[in-house]
């Protein structure tokens, strides 16, 4: 590909890395005019992308952009910064970043992760229950957005009974794409009480869960507001699911796409190799990795990314999927490799905002794949790959549908479609 290529198309959406190639080589630190019609730059070089996602002058605070507050929500840049939702942690800058992080992960310990997992695996066996015998599925409606959804509402301590709620609040939310509109605003006004009610029943009788945990942590010395710990439980609950939908949806398509790759991570399944399963997901992470684009960073003064200045106020994104292909840091970068062990991939973003939920997400990931693979073995897509839709929002990458058909699994009785 020689000329520029277009940008936020539909094509680009269904694959964007000719084009990150083009940007790497030809425009690495490029400014870009986005369909909502804010110009933003691109850092694509993996060097790059790593100095900025740990430069302290790229601020997280949209207050650093210059365009007026009620205008940003239109554009994908949280807006309404002032006691609602979005001040969360990935809006805000130290110190109140660093206070609110170390206070989430008082809460959110590897302990609490790893003794999370065979409720995850009982979550992942009886959403297989709800097809295996049926000898086709839609894997993404089905399986992988479920599991996260009740993963997470586990985690936080949302009752049982409430859970279908956040269910459907989710799927508002990403059938309508992040911004606050329309549906999305009514989820998110649904949410924030829902939470508020939550925390306020959850200081009155303190359990054994996550939110718990924060009010635990927040007594313990570490300020904590009402609206901050509505905010967390917010970003815990939505940073957490679209990424993970699309971490088993993604890597389930590279897996159906590289039937040599496939048959590996069969075998270490069968034969209990837990060191490749665990390459295996860094390597789905970043060879077609759920979060294409970083969230939005804001230069709080002049700087220079890859030898481009870059003025106060420019909105910065970090392709990390073009960073975690570049040939400059990966060797053979567009082949899917799980065994690979040199993988310091940006899947997980990198400095202080690096994502906080990521052994849950790899526990998430190989439960859900060890799961789908082992029961049903012969799993494999319906459709020809060309057919298949990707979700076309800005910082996500995600299909909306996989469909896939194998051999019904016998013992249990069918359900209906
Ligand atoms: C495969 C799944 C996941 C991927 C690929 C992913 C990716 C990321 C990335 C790239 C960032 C940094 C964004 C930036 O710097 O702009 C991030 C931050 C974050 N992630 Fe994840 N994530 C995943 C799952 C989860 C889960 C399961 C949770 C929580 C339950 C979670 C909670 C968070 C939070 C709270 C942050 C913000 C941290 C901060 O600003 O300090 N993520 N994630």
């Amino acid at each position: 590909m020689s000329d520029r290529p277009e940008l936020f198309t539909w094509g680009f959406a269904a694959n964007p890395y000719p084009a990150y190639a083009w940007l790497r080589e030809h425009a690495p630190v490029h400014k870009a005019q986005l369909p909502s019609g804010v110009e933003a730059w691109l850092v694509t070089r993996y060097a790059d992308a790593r100095q900025a996602l740990a430069d302290s002058r790229l601020s997280k605070n949209p207050a650093h952009h210059d365009e007026p507050d009620h205008a940003k929500g239109k554009t994908g840049i949280p807006g309404e910064r002032s006691a609602n939702l979005m001040t969360h942690l990935l809006n805000i800058d130290p110190p109140d970043h660093t206070r609110l992080r170390r206070l989430v992960s008082k809460a959110f310990t590897p302990r609490r992760v790893a003794e999370f997992e065979p409720r995850v695996q009982d979550l992942a066996d009886r959403l297989l229950d709800g097809f295996a015998a049926r000898g086709s599925a839609e894997l993404i409606h089905e399986f992988a957005f479920p599991l996260p959804i009740y993963a997470i509402c586990d985690l936080l301590g949302v009752p049982a009974e409430d859970q279908d709620d956040f269910r459907d609040w989710a799927g508002m939310m990403i059938r309508h794409g992040g911004g606050p509109r329309g549906g999305v605003a009514r989820a998110v006004k649904q949410i924030r009480a829902y939470l508020a009610d939550l925390i306020h029943r959850k200081r009155a009788e303190l359990g054994d869960d996550l939110i718990s945990g924060l009010i635990r942590a927040s007594d313990h010395g570490e300020h904590l507001t009402e609206n901050e710990a509505a905010a967390m439980c917010f970003v815990l609950l939505f940073a957490g699911f679209e990424t993970t939908i699309n971490l088993i949806g993604n890597g389930t398509l590279a897996l159906f796409r590289n039937p040599g790759q496939r048959a590996l991570l069969q075998s270490a399944f069968a034969e209990g190799d837990g060191q490749l399963v665990d390459t295996a997901i860094e390597e789905m992470l970043r060879y077609d990795g759920p979060v294409e684009l970083a969230t939005w960073r804001f230069a709080t003064e002049p700087l220079d990314i890859g030898g481009q200045r870059i003025a106060v106020g420019d909105p910065v994104l970090v392709v990390l999927a073009a960073a975690d292909r570049d040939p400059a840091r990966f060797s053979d970068e567009n082949t899917l490799d799980l065994a690979r062990a040199d993988n310091p991939h940006l899947g997980f973003g990198h400095g202080i905002h690096y994502c906080i939920g990521a052994p849950l997400a790899r526990l998430e990931g190989r439960i859900a794949f060890r799961t789908l693979l082992t029961r049903l073995p012969d799993v494999e897509l319906a459709v020809d790959p060309e057919e298949l839709r990707w979700r076309g929002g800005l910082i996500m990458r995600g299909l909306r549908e996989l469909p896939v058909t194998f051999t019904p699994e016998e013992g249990i009785p069918p359900r209906q479609a």
